[in-house]
């Protein structure tokens, strides 16, 4: 049956079906400064431990008797009047150079093989014109940078490009503590090759006196010089100023409040992501679960809430849909398939996460994009 006859196809898998048992393999394949780069957190890294620990407070109750039961197991959704083949995205990830070679590349390819739309982070390590050559669907994640006109190249950019929506990242207006990244002196996003797509954009490079050495390393001033870094004063006034520049659906990620979603929608936001940023922005943040019926409650049918930190299983994106997630993006688990097996490990981790998802679905009598408030409860 569909995608988990593919998941298992008789043959031993080649890689684990545990998130943890991945990213030991991982942690293996990977330098300790990359490894402690993607694993690490903000502060005692609590955020990031709350966001998983969160799905076990609630419970899913499936229903074994329904009529039309066996219809049920259906993935699709709709958003934003597309048909998406699921409810799953890959969640924007910078600098994957520093993962695999291939980058952005095989994230491509091993989400094209189940119909998974990427969402591109404005910090890749390659530029979104040939990551868009690569990939069947997808999104473009914006960091607004300190100026706009480099805001407004980007987002022009990724619309010409064929991106299917722009996600402003609102919760990294700077980088959290990472104590990780400061005790190995690891930081990879001052590295010119890994943010190859800030490095293509003319309105970026007009700004450059020379053309960066292989290798060379920025500083954080220099970027802040270039107004490269992101907006400190990110406010619903932006959603006004993009809408000049694109006629595509636009969300913002990383809101946890219900009065900010409030705020947002009223400023015509066609979708949230319920996000704390994986944990790496403040430490002892409300877990970005917990938050969720908050906002979606706030928002309602007038724009789209999607989610993401600490998913890292099917039955999570059932959890998550059932409190009002209309789409899920998954972070940290496919860039571990990522660093031990490149295009196919990305694609093993997907594929096992949606048939978790299919199973656990047909099992609780639902198609994904009906499962809602009663089939959850608090455990
Ligand atoms: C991220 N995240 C992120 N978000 C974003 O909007 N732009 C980006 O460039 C990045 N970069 C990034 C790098 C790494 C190494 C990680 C782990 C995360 C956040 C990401 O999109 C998502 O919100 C989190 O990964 C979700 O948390 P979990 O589920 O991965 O723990």
């Amino acid at each position: 049956d569909g995608v988990y006859a593919d998941a298992t196809n008789g043959d031993l898998p080649h890689l684990p079906y545990h998130h943890e048992a991945l990213r030991d393999l991982a942690e293996k394949a990977m330098e300790p400064g990359p490894f402690g780069y993607v694993e690490g957190s903000a502060g005692r890294e609590r955020t990031a431990d709350a966001n998983v620990a969160a799905f076990a407070r609630y419970a899913l109750r499936p229903r074994s008797l329904r009529p039309g039961a066996e219809n049920a197991g259906d993935l699709g959704v709709t958003l934003f009047g597309e048909r998406y083949p699921t409810p799953l995205l890959t969640a924007p990830v910078g600098v994957l150079e520093q993962v695999h070679g291939e980058a952005e590349l095989a994230v491509a390819r091993g989400a094209n093989a189940l119909g998974v739309p990427m969402v591109l982070s404005t910090a890749a390590s390659t530029p979104m014109e040939e990551v868009a050559e690569a990939a069947d669907t997808w999104w473009y994640q914006l960091y607004w940078p300190g100026d706009d006109a480099l805001a407004e190249s980007f987002v022009r950019r990724a619309t010409a490009a064929g991106a299917k929506a722009i996600v402003v990242t609102a919760d990294t207006k700077r980088l959290g503590w990472r104590p990780r990244d400061l005790a190995l002196g690891h930081l990879p996003f001052l590295r010119s090759q890994g943010m190859a797509n800030y490095f293509s954009d003319p309105e970026f490079r007009s700004r450059l006196k020379a053309d960066p050495e292989p290798g060379g390393v920025f500083t954080e001033a220099v970027f802040h010089f270039l107004g490269a870094f992101a907006s400190r004063s990110l406010s619903t006034d932006n959603i006004a100023r993009i809408r000049d520049w694109t006629d595509l659906p636009v969300l913002v990620k990383g809101v946890v409040r219900g009065d900010e979603a409030i705020e947002l929608v009223e400023a015509g936001v066609d979708g949230l992501v319920v996000s704390n940023h994986g944990g790496r922005q403040v430490d002892n943040a409300v877990a970005a679960l917990d938050a969720l019926p908050e906002v979606v409650e706030a928002v309602g049918d007038r724009a789209a809430v999607l989610f993401d930190s600490g998913v890292r299983s099917g039955a999570d994106v059932a959890v998550a849909m059932a409190l009002g997630a209309r789409a899920v993006l998954l972070g940290r688990p496919w860039v571990y398939g990522l660093a031990v097996d490149g295009a196919a490990g990305v694609e093993h981790v997907l594929r096992a996460v949606l048939a978790e998802l299919q199973i656990t679905a047909e099992l609780m009598g639902r198609d994904a994009a009906d499962l809602d408030r009663d089939d959850v409860t608090r455990r």
